[in-house]
């Protein structure tokens, strides 16, 4: 038995009691009442009619007949003169205090009742004064045992206690199986939390009912495939981390150890393996800031230094710092840059300069010959850049992958280019966390355009 369904069981019982014990209660008080009050009523009215009725209390004869009368009826007489005396019984009789007797003399009623010590049964009784032309005379009383009045409303009880017993059961059989119901989702949700803890991701919830739980185990159901996916992307992305860690690590390896064992001719060779571990070594440096500076951005804690700046002085200082590599290829650079007005957006300026830095040096290392151009503009709420290059371009399948850590369009010929794939993957998060979008259309062997747009600021 689990603990849930005994812990529903248990509140609903609880409820089910709360409910039924002080409602038999109530209803027992009401018959008890209502048969007690019948009865008093009865024989108040009795005695009042044989107080009445009788006109001599010397005739035994008709005393006889008021016994035989009460004896039908069920009920008890005892008749008493004007001193308070009993002349007449059927069998109980209680005496009358002066009080009483003082009462009757004026012609009023009186109620008393009164314990049997013997058969410890206590009965009820009701006076009425025997009036002959306006003298006193005597009383008549009719009484009755309590139990007797009783007895319907303990009838009454016991059908209540049986009704409840029978209702007790029955609430208790639905109430398990209810609870047994209504547990079996959260079980069941238990058990796959526990699975997916262990690491099993291929489990799911089955039971979803139309609630609130139901809810919950779509949610568990969510967070394993999450899970499941950030497993697989995790594994993907240290598996890229190695495969792009072992080649330089490879070279390092190899020419430090050329250079230990002297296995170079000429001071010429030994110069250009330490060029090769020096630019090796740059190379890990850089993919290892690059991570570094991935990793933070994608737990949004990229610690970004956002004021209003000019966007057209970072497109400057840019364009100035790729200007070596620019002429080194001997390529050609077209600007279209509207400067008539200030293109203000709200950015850390230093990380939109390495956007553009990274498509510039993208378009410069991508592009063999031609020209890199490079558009600004504003409209009313925001600013465009078109980085565009005559380049070898990248095939279409590619095209939705360039922006995803380590893709790079014919892996070998790309590390000719110096590249890891981080780039551009930096760059989609940079623009992203600023609030600006970039898009990227391209041709094979015609040119590849990046197009990006920041909100505009005042
Ligand atoms: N302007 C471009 N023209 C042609 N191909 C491009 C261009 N920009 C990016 N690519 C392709 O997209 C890939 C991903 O670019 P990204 O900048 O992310 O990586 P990378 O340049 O190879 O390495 P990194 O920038 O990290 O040094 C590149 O490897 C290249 O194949
Ligand atoms: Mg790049």
């Amino acid at each position: 038995m689990n603990r849930i369904v005994l812990k529903l069981g248990i509140i609903m019982m609880g409820l089910i009691l709360a409910v039924l014990l002080p409602l038999g209660f109530v209803a027992d008080k009401i018959f008890s009442n209502f048969y007690y009050n019948q009865i008093t009523e009865e024989i108040s009215e009795l005695s009042h009619k044989y107080a009445s009725s009788i006109t001599s209390l010397d005739d035994d004869a008709m005393i006889n007949m008021f016994k035989s009368l009460a004896y039908f009826t069920n009920k008890d007489i005892y008749i008493t003169n004007a001193i308070g005396e009993v002349i007449a019984h059927t069998g109980i009789q209680i005496p009358l205090t002066n009080n009483e007797l003082r009462h009757l003399s004026k012609g009023k009623s009186v109620q008393k009742n009164f314990e049997d010590r013997e058969t410890s049964n206590t009965y009820l009784s009701y006076g009425h004064p025997i009036v002959f032309s306006d003298t006193f005379e005597g009383s008549f009383f009719v009484l009755t045992s309590v139990d007797d009045a009783h007895e319907p409303a303990h009838k009454i009880r016991d059908l209540l206690i049986l009704s409840a017993v029978g209702a007790f059961f029955v609430g208790l059989g639905i109430t398990f199986f209810l609870a047994r119901k209504m547990s079996k989702p959260l079980i069941e949700m238990e058990r796959a939390t526990r699975e997916i803890a262990r690491g099993n991701l291929d489990i799911r919830v089955n039971t979803i009912p139309n609630d609130e739980l139901g809810s919950l185990g779509k949610a568990i159901n969510d967070l394993a495939v999450e899970t499941n996916e950030y497993r697989t992307n995790r594994s993907e992305l240290f598996a890229n981390i190695s495969h792009e860690l072992r080649t330089p690590i490879t070279y390092l390896k190899g020419y430090a150890n050329a250079l230990k064992n002297n296995l170079y001719k000429t001071e010429e060779e030994k110069q250009q393996y330490l060029t090769i571990i020096e630019t090796e070594s740059d190379h890990i440096l850089r993919l290892i800031n690059d991570l570094f500076d991935l990793s933070k951005m994608e737990e949004g804690q990229a610690n970004l230094q956002r004021e209003t700046v000019n966007l057209l002085e970072i497109v400057e200082t840019s364009i100035l710092k790729i200007k070596i590599e620019l002429e080194k290829k001997g390529l050609k650079l077209v600007t279209e840059i509207n400067r008539k007005s200030d293109l203000l957006i709200y950015a850390d300026g230093i990380r939109v300069e390495q956007i553009f830095i990274n498509l510039l040096v993208n378009a410069i290392q991508y592009t063999e010959k031609g020209s890199i151009c490079m558009k600004v503009w504003g409209t009313k709420n925001n600013v465009h850049i078109v980085i565009e290059d005559t380049g070898i371009g990248i095939p279409e399948e590619d095209l939705p992958l360039v922006f995803e850590r380590f893709h790079r369009v014919e892996k070998s010929r790309s590390r000719d280019y110096g590249g890891t794939g981080l780039g551009l993957a930096i760059v989609k998060n940079l623009v992203e966390i600023q609030d600006g979008n970039i898009t990227v259309s391209s041709k094979r062997n015609k040119g590849t355009k990046f197009e990006l747009s920041f909100p505009r600021v005042e």
